[in-house]
Protein backbone atom coordinates (compact mmCIF):
# COMPACT_ATOMS: atom_id res chain seq x y z
CA UNK A 1 0.00 0.00 0.00
CA UNK A 2 1.73 3.16 -1.61
CA UNK A 3 2.35 5.35 1.87
CA UNK A 4 1.20 9.36 1.96
CA UNK A 5 4.11 10.39 4.41
CA UNK A 6 7.31 9.00 5.98
CA UNK A 7 9.80 10.14 7.93
CA UNK A 8 13.26 9.97 7.97
CA UNK A 9 15.95 10.80 10.94
CA UNK A 10 19.81 10.09 11.69
CA UNK A 11 20.63 9.01 14.91
CA UNK A 12 23.85 7.72 16.93
CA UNK A 13 27.19 8.82 16.30
CA UNK A 14 27.14 11.39 13.02
CA UNK A 15 29.32 10.01 9.93
CA UNK A 16 30.06 11.92 6.38
CA UNK A 17 27.43 10.73 3.70
CA UNK A 18 24.24 11.03 6.59
CA UNK A 19 23.48 13.85 4.94
CA UNK A 20 23.92 12.82 1.28
CA UNK A 21 21.64 9.29 2.10
CA UNK A 22 18.66 11.93 3.98
CA UNK A 23 18.36 14.20 1.08
CA UNK A 24 18.31 10.92 -1.10
CA UNK A 25 15.60 9.98 0.89
CA UNK A 26 13.95 13.04 0.60
CA UNK A 27 14.41 14.13 -2.76
CA UNK A 28 13.04 10.43 -4.05
CA UNK A 29 9.61 10.81 -1.91
CA UNK A 30 8.66 14.18 -2.67
CA UNK A 31 10.02 12.87 -6.59
CA UNK A 32 7.08 10.28 -5.94
CA UNK A 33 4.61 12.49 -4.78
CA UNK A 34 5.00 11.30 -0.79
CA UNK A 35 5.10 13.95 2.10
CA UNK A 36 8.29 13.84 3.78
CA UNK A 37 8.91 14.76 7.56
CA UNK A 38 12.42 15.14 9.30
CA UNK A 39 13.09 14.34 12.82
CA UNK A 40 15.59 16.30 14.74
CA UNK A 41 18.04 14.95 17.11
CA UNK A 42 17.40 11.59 16.52
CA UNK A 43 14.65 9.50 19.14
CA UNK A 44 15.26 12.29 21.80
CA UNK A 45 13.40 14.65 18.99
CA UNK A 46 11.07 11.94 18.07
CA UNK A 47 10.07 12.12 21.84
CA UNK A 48 10.06 15.82 22.12
CA UNK A 49 8.16 16.22 18.79
CA UNK A 50 10.84 17.90 16.64
CA UNK A 51 10.00 17.30 13.61
CA UNK A 52 9.21 19.47 10.58
CA UNK A 53 7.49 18.44 7.06
CA UNK A 54 10.62 18.92 4.35
CA UNK A 55 10.99 20.27 0.92
CA UNK A 56 13.41 19.86 -1.66
CA UNK A 57 15.08 22.97 -0.72
CA UNK A 58 15.61 22.10 3.17
CA UNK A 59 18.06 19.70 1.22
CA UNK A 60 19.79 22.01 -1.31
CA UNK A 61 23.51 22.64 -0.46
CA UNK A 62 23.37 19.14 1.68
CA UNK A 63 25.63 16.64 -0.24
CA UNK A 64 29.31 18.06 0.65
CA UNK A 65 28.47 18.23 3.84
CA UNK A 66 29.61 16.26 6.48
CA UNK A 67 27.23 16.08 10.06
CA UNK A 68 23.75 16.01 10.07
CA UNK A 69 21.32 18.67 9.33
CA UNK A 70 18.86 16.67 10.56
CA UNK A 71 20.77 16.37 13.96
CA UNK A 72 21.29 13.14 15.84
CA UNK A 73 21.36 12.10 20.09
CA UNK A 74 22.06 9.40 22.12
CA UNK A 75 18.14 8.90 23.93
CA UNK A 76 18.62 6.91 27.38
CA UNK A 77 14.20 7.69 28.02
CA UNK A 78 13.90 5.87 24.08
CA UNK A 79 14.95 3.00 25.80
CA UNK A 80 12.01 3.02 28.15
CA UNK A 81 8.43 1.87 26.96
CA UNK A 82 7.14 5.04 28.10
CA UNK A 83 9.67 6.88 25.45
CA UNK A 84 9.22 4.91 22.81
CA UNK A 85 5.15 4.89 23.09
CA UNK A 86 5.66 8.77 23.22
CA UNK A 87 7.59 8.60 20.29
CA UNK A 88 5.43 6.89 18.36
CA UNK A 89 2.20 8.91 19.29
CA UNK A 90 4.20 12.05 17.58
CA UNK A 91 4.69 10.31 14.67
CA UNK A 92 1.30 8.97 14.44
CA UNK A 93 0.03 12.50 15.16
CA UNK A 94 1.76 13.94 12.14
CA UNK A 95 -0.30 10.91 9.74
CA UNK A 96 3.81 9.26 9.13
CA UNK A 97 3.21 5.51 8.18
CA UNK A 98 6.71 4.68 8.24
CA UNK A 99 10.30 5.43 9.42
CA UNK A 100 13.69 5.64 7.56
CA UNK A 101 16.39 5.28 9.83
CA UNK A 102 20.26 5.92 9.22
CA UNK A 103 22.21 5.08 11.99
CA UNK A 104 24.57 2.47 13.51
CA UNK A 105 23.82 -0.54 15.12
CA UNK A 106 22.08 0.77 18.13
CA UNK A 107 19.89 3.70 15.85
CA UNK A 108 18.53 -0.09 14.08
CA UNK A 109 17.93 -1.66 17.25
CA UNK A 110 15.81 1.09 18.13
CA UNK A 111 14.07 1.38 15.09
CA UNK A 112 13.16 -2.71 15.16
CA UNK A 113 11.58 -2.19 18.45
CA UNK A 114 9.34 0.52 17.12
CA UNK A 115 8.39 -2.42 14.69
CA UNK A 116 8.07 -4.98 17.05
CA UNK A 117 6.00 -2.60 19.55
CA UNK A 118 3.93 -1.10 17.43
CA UNK A 119 3.94 -2.63 13.97
CA UNK A 120 5.29 0.61 12.44
CA UNK A 121 6.85 0.45 8.55
CA UNK A 122 10.71 0.79 9.37
CA UNK A 123 13.79 0.79 6.55
CA UNK A 124 17.68 0.88 8.01
CA UNK A 125 20.42 2.37 6.20
CA UNK A 126 24.02 1.44 7.89
CA UNK A 127 24.97 5.14 9.09
CA UNK A 128 28.73 5.24 10.82
CA UNK A 129 31.85 5.34 10.52
CA UNK A 130 32.66 2.05 12.11
CA UNK A 131 31.58 -0.40 9.55
CA UNK A 132 30.29 -2.89 12.07
CA UNK A 133 26.38 -3.60 10.92
CA UNK A 134 25.84 -7.10 9.96
CA UNK A 135 24.99 -8.30 6.26
CA UNK A 136 27.04 -5.21 4.71
CA UNK A 137 30.35 -4.31 3.39
CA UNK A 138 29.19 -0.50 3.72
CA UNK A 139 28.25 1.65 5.55
CA UNK A 140 27.77 5.51 5.62
CA UNK A 141 31.03 7.53 6.91
CA UNK A 142 33.52 4.62 7.09
CA UNK A 143 35.67 5.36 3.53
CA UNK A 144 35.22 9.13 4.55
CA UNK A 145 36.73 8.47 7.79
CA UNK A 146 39.60 5.89 6.54
CA UNK A 147 40.96 8.92 4.26
CA UNK A 148 40.91 11.00 7.08
CA UNK A 149 42.87 8.67 9.33
CA UNK A 150 45.21 7.74 6.60
CA UNK A 151 46.17 11.52 6.00
CA UNK A 152 46.47 12.03 9.62
CA UNK A 153 48.89 8.82 9.66
CA UNK A 154 50.90 10.61 6.54
CA UNK A 155 51.61 13.19 8.80
CA UNK A 156 52.50 11.46 11.95
CA UNK A 157 54.96 9.36 9.98
CA UNK A 158 57.09 12.52 8.88
CA UNK A 159 57.46 13.57 12.97
CA UNK A 160 58.25 10.13 14.04
CA UNK A 161 60.81 9.82 10.93
CA UNK A 162 62.08 13.07 11.97
CA UNK A 163 62.20 11.94 15.51
CA UNK A 164 63.15 8.62 15.51
CA UNK A 165 60.01 8.38 17.41
CA UNK A 166 57.71 4.84 17.89
CA UNK A 167 53.88 6.76 17.15
CA UNK A 168 51.10 4.97 18.65
CA UNK A 169 47.88 6.82 16.87
CA UNK A 170 44.20 5.85 18.40
CA UNK A 171 41.44 5.10 16.11
CA UNK A 172 37.63 4.88 16.51
CA UNK A 173 35.61 1.85 15.19
CA UNK A 174 33.61 1.61 18.92
CA UNK A 175 34.27 -2.45 19.34
CA UNK A 176 35.05 -2.92 15.13
CA UNK A 177 39.30 -2.95 14.40
CA UNK A 178 37.92 -2.20 10.46
CA UNK A 179 38.83 1.23 10.68
CA UNK A 180 42.14 0.23 12.06
CA UNK A 181 42.52 -2.81 10.39
CA UNK A 182 42.17 -0.68 6.95
CA UNK A 183 43.79 2.45 7.86
CA UNK A 184 46.97 0.41 9.58
CA UNK A 185 47.05 -1.62 6.17
CA UNK A 186 46.87 1.43 4.12
CA UNK A 187 48.87 3.78 6.23
CA UNK A 188 51.85 1.18 6.55
CA UNK A 189 52.00 0.52 9.89
CA UNK A 190 54.31 -1.59 11.15
CA UNK A 191 51.88 -3.05 14.32
CA UNK A 192 47.42 -2.76 13.70
CA UNK A 193 46.00 -3.63 17.28
CA UNK A 194 42.25 -4.70 16.94
CA UNK A 195 39.89 -6.09 19.60
CA UNK A 196 39.31 -9.05 17.32
CA UNK A 197 42.84 -10.69 17.81
CA UNK A 198 44.91 -11.15 20.31
CA UNK A 199 48.25 -9.50 20.64
CA UNK A 200 51.54 -10.01 22.44
CA UNK A 201 53.03 -7.14 23.46
CA UNK A 202 56.27 -8.04 24.72
CA UNK A 203 57.66 -9.64 21.30
CA UNK A 204 56.11 -6.35 19.77
CA UNK A 205 58.43 -4.11 22.03
CA UNK A 206 61.42 -7.21 21.23
CA UNK A 207 60.44 -6.78 17.43
CA UNK A 208 60.50 -2.83 18.01
CA UNK A 209 64.16 -2.79 19.72
CA UNK A 210 65.53 -5.35 17.15
CA UNK A 211 64.19 -3.01 14.00
CA UNK A 212 65.23 0.03 15.78
CA UNK A 213 68.70 -1.38 16.42
CA UNK A 214 69.21 -2.24 12.44
CA UNK A 215 68.34 1.10 11.90
CA UNK A 216 65.14 2.03 11.40
CA UNK A 217 64.15 4.69 11.77
CA UNK A 218 60.51 4.96 13.36
CA UNK A 219 57.85 2.85 13.77
CA UNK A 220 53.75 3.76 13.32
CA UNK A 221 51.54 1.56 15.58
CA UNK A 222 47.94 1.54 15.19
CA UNK A 223 45.45 1.09 17.85
CA UNK A 224 41.68 0.66 17.82
CA UNK A 225 40.21 2.29 20.64
CA UNK A 226 38.20 -1.19 21.17
CA UNK A 227 41.97 -3.23 21.78
CA UNK A 228 43.47 -0.63 24.39
CA UNK A 229 44.09 2.47 25.41
CA UNK A 230 46.93 4.21 23.23
CA UNK A 231 47.81 6.30 26.00
CA UNK A 232 48.48 3.27 28.54
CA UNK A 233 50.44 1.50 25.55
CA UNK A 234 52.57 4.24 25.29
CA UNK A 235 53.76 4.27 28.61
CA UNK A 236 54.45 0.33 28.23
CA UNK A 237 55.64 0.12 24.81
CA UNK A 238 58.58 3.51 26.04
CA UNK A 239 59.40 1.37 29.61
CA UNK A 240 59.81 -1.72 27.57
CA UNK A 241 61.72 -0.46 24.04
CA UNK A 242 63.30 2.60 25.84
CA UNK A 243 63.05 4.35 22.65
CA UNK A 244 60.86 8.00 22.22
CA UNK A 245 57.36 6.94 21.99
CA UNK A 246 54.50 9.39 21.16
CA UNK A 247 51.02 9.06 21.45
CA UNK A 248 48.00 10.48 19.30
CA UNK A 249 44.22 10.01 19.56
CA UNK A 250 42.49 10.99 16.49
CA UNK A 251 39.29 11.69 18.66
CA UNK A 252 36.54 13.66 16.81
CA UNK A 253 37.91 14.55 13.75
CA UNK A 254 37.18 10.86 12.27
CA UNK A 255 33.60 11.81 12.19
CA UNK A 256 33.64 15.25 10.33
CA UNK A 257 34.57 16.18 6.68
CA UNK A 258 32.90 16.49 3.62
CA UNK A 259 31.81 12.57 2.01
CA UNK A 260 34.30 11.34 -0.36
CA UNK A 261 32.59 10.19 -3.83
CA UNK A 262 32.31 6.55 -2.51
CA UNK A 263 30.16 7.99 0.90
CA UNK A 264 28.71 10.51 -1.61
CA UNK A 265 27.64 7.41 -4.03
CA UNK A 266 26.39 4.75 -1.74
CA UNK A 267 24.63 6.98 0.34
CA UNK A 268 22.54 8.06 -2.34
CA UNK A 269 21.63 5.08 -3.83
CA UNK A 270 20.76 3.40 -0.39
CA UNK A 271 18.71 6.77 0.62
CA UNK A 272 17.02 6.53 -2.61
CA UNK A 273 16.41 2.33 -2.33
CA UNK A 274 15.12 3.31 1.58
CA UNK A 275 12.49 5.79 0.50
CA UNK A 276 10.74 3.66 -2.50
CA UNK A 277 10.80 0.78 -0.27
CA UNK A 278 8.94 2.40 2.67
CA UNK A 279 6.38 3.98 0.21
CA UNK A 280 5.75 1.00 -1.45
CA UNK A 281 4.75 -0.34 1.59
CA UNK A 282 8.11 -2.74 2.47
CA UNK A 283 9.43 -2.80 6.36
CA UNK A 284 12.08 -4.50 8.72
CA UNK A 285 14.87 -4.19 6.40
CA UNK A 286 18.17 -2.74 6.00
CA UNK A 287 20.03 -1.77 2.66
CA UNK A 288 23.59 -2.18 2.39
CA UNK A 289 25.86 -3.73 0.00
CA UNK A 290 27.76 -6.75 -0.50
CA UNK A 291 30.68 -7.25 -3.48
CA UNK A 292 29.37 -3.35 -4.68
CA UNK A 293 25.55 -4.53 -5.17
CA UNK A 294 23.01 -3.00 -2.75
CA UNK A 295 21.51 -5.62 -1.07
CA UNK A 296 18.62 -6.03 1.59
CA UNK A 297 18.91 -7.14 5.25
CA UNK A 298 16.53 -8.49 7.73
CA UNK A 299 16.54 -5.91 10.28
CA UNK A 300 16.11 -8.22 12.64
CA UNK A 301 19.45 -10.63 11.31
CA UNK A 302 21.49 -7.27 11.12
CA UNK A 303 20.84 -5.96 14.77
CA UNK A 304 21.00 -9.48 16.17
CA UNK A 305 24.22 -10.33 14.71
CA UNK A 306 27.80 -9.42 14.91
CA UNK A 307 29.99 -8.68 12.22
CA UNK A 308 33.53 -10.12 12.19
CA UNK A 309 36.54 -8.98 10.96
CA UNK A 310 38.21 -9.92 7.45
CA UNK A 311 40.27 -13.13 7.91
CA UNK A 312 41.57 -11.95 4.56
CA UNK A 313 42.44 -8.45 6.35
CA UNK A 314 44.40 -9.98 9.58
CA UNK A 315 46.34 -12.26 7.02
CA UNK A 316 47.96 -8.74 4.59
CA UNK A 317 48.53 -7.02 7.30
CA UNK A 318 50.88 -9.68 8.81
CA UNK A 319 52.80 -10.29 5.19
CA UNK A 320 52.90 -6.48 4.41
CA UNK A 321 54.16 -5.11 7.74
O1 LIG B 1 29.88 4.78 16.55
C1 LIG B 1 30.65 5.83 16.05
C2 LIG B 1 31.60 6.32 17.12
O2 LIG B 1 32.38 7.33 16.58
C3 LIG B 1 32.50 5.23 17.66
O3 LIG B 1 33.57 4.92 16.79
C4 LIG B 1 32.92 5.88 18.95
O4 LIG B 1 33.40 4.95 19.90
C5 LIG B 1 31.61 6.51 19.42
O5 LIG B 1 30.88 6.82 18.24
C6 LIG B 1 31.77 7.77 20.23
O6 LIG B 1 30.46 8.12 20.67
P1 LIG B 1 30.12 9.62 21.15
O7 LIG B 1 30.05 10.47 19.91
O8 LIG B 1 28.76 9.47 21.81
O9 LIG B 1 31.21 10.03 22.09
Amino acid sequence: MIKKAIAVMTSGGDSPGMNAAARAVVRTALYEGVEVWGIHNGYRGMIKDDMEKLTRFSVSDMIQRGGTFLGTARSSEFKTPEGRKKAFDNLRSHGIEGLVIIGGDGSLTGGSMLSKEFGLPIVGLPGTIDNDVWGTDYTIGADTAANTIVDALNKLRDTASAHRRIMIVEVMGHKSGWLAMMTGIAGGAEYILVPEVKYDLDSMCHELVEMYEKGKRYSIIVVAEGACSAIGLGKVVEQQTNIDTRVSVLGYIQRGGSPTVEDRMKASMLGEKAALAIISGISNVVFGFDMGKVVSINLFDAVNNKKTLDPELVRLARVLA
